[in-house]
């Protein structure tokens, strides 16, 4: 029985292959951060209303202009083809089913058309290439394929040392698990094509030329407030308080410990979403608490898609929303507006 995201990724990660283990479980360095993601919302406490009413919890919101179902989205991560043969449209196709918004990985092993028939809204991740002349194909076959928003990640300067993979010897991804489109877009070979070699760093210009496509741009990977006032200074949306879920600086700070700075810096003025290290409903409402609009999931996806495809990914969805649904009601809430920072401590 798997009756929590834990015992999805027991299962998820005993069947997957070494490879796609190590892919997908890997932190960076000692694992510092990837355990301080979780540990930052276990160090944290409710403090529940009672007295409150019977309603049923109401849990949409609107987010960039579309009304949510739900505050859960699905954070990009790259290459599906790994854990399952339908790779990013079975993804996309349970998060549609879970009402989840779904973001699509430049490094996703399916064609774009392909996953964008198959998914609800979804937000396109774009990790830009380091040849120019290769940044306006990428963001172009985005925008016309449907995307709503563009998500540019901006914690990968360089790429963080996954020590397993190394210490294999490790390089390249099987054919099966290729990054398809960032290969068809720049004419390289897909097995020469790495986010390493051909993604370079970002700054307040590329943002500003991003948000001339006329979609909303959204920065992800911003962890300190004066960060994420340069984004919106620069032309950003939203914000994305992230630490990669511990992938790239290893003892960079929790998402969560970093996300009051950031709501404090530009709160009132963008959606501040956040990710890293939600496992559980009461993680969603300390998250929305401290100030976040939505929280995304990155790993638990992958668990659902690696165990079951995309009833796997939709299951797990709804499992942490309906974990949402049940913590509200227990403490107390009516809506997301109703989860204020009095509800936590510390
Ligand atoms: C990622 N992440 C990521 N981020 C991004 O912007 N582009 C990408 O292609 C990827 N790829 C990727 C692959 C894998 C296997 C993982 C686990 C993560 C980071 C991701 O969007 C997110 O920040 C974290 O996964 C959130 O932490 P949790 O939910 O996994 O704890
Ligand atoms: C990773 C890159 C692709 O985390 O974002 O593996």
């Amino acid at each position: 029985m798997r009756v929590s995201l834990q015992d999805w990724a027991v299962e998820a990660l005993d069947r997957m292959d070494e490879q796609a283990r190590d892919y997908v479980a890997e932190p960076a360095m000692d694992g510092r951060t990837l355990a301080d993601n979780e540990a930052a919302f276990a160090r944290r406490r409710v403090r529940p209303h009672v007295l409150a009413g019977d309603a049923d919890p109401d849990t949409s919101r609107t987010v960039l202009g579309r009304n949510w179902v739900h505050p859960v989205f699905v954070a990009p991560t790259a290459r599906h083809g790994l854990l399952h043969a339908d790779g990013e449209v079975a993804t996309a196709r349970g998060a549609r089913r879970a009402d989840a918004t779904m973001t699509v990985s430049t490094s996703s092993s399916r064609p774009l058309g392909d996953v964008a028939s198959a998914a609800g809204p979804w937000w396109f991740q774009l990790y830009l290439p380091r040849e120019h002349r290769h940044r306006e194909p990428l963001v172009a076959a985005a925008v016309e394929a449907g995307a709503e928003a563009l998500v540019l990640t901006a914690d990968l300067a360089t790429r963080g040392r996954r020590e397993a993979a190394l210490r294999r010897g490790r390089t390249g991804f099987p054919t099966a698990a290729a990054a398809v489109n960032l290969a068809a877009l720049t004419g390289l070979e897909v097995d020469q094509v790495d986010e390493v070699g051909h993604v370079g760093p970002v700054g307040p210009d590329d943002v500003a030329w991003l948000a001339g496509y006329g979609l909303p741009v959204v920065v992800k990977g911003i962890l300190r407030g004066d960060d994420a006032r340069r984004a919106v200074d620069a032309g950003a949306a939203a914000v994305q308080v992230s630490n990669h879920g511990g992938r790239q600086l290893d003892g960079a700070i929790a998402s969560l410990d970093a996300l009051e700075d950031v709501v404090a810096a530009v709160g009132a003025e963008v959606p501040v979403l956040l990710d890293g290290g939600i496992r559980r409903g009461v993680d969603v409402l300390v998250a929305l608490a401290l100030g976040a609009t939505a929280v995304g999931v990155g790993r638990p996806v992958l668990w659902g898609l690696a165990v079951d495809g995309a009833d796997g990914v939709a299951a797990v969805l709804d499992l942490l929303v309906d974990e949402l649904d049940h913590v509200m009601r227990l403490a107390g809430v009516p809506d997301l507006s109703g989860i204020g920072r009095d509800l936590v401590v510390p």
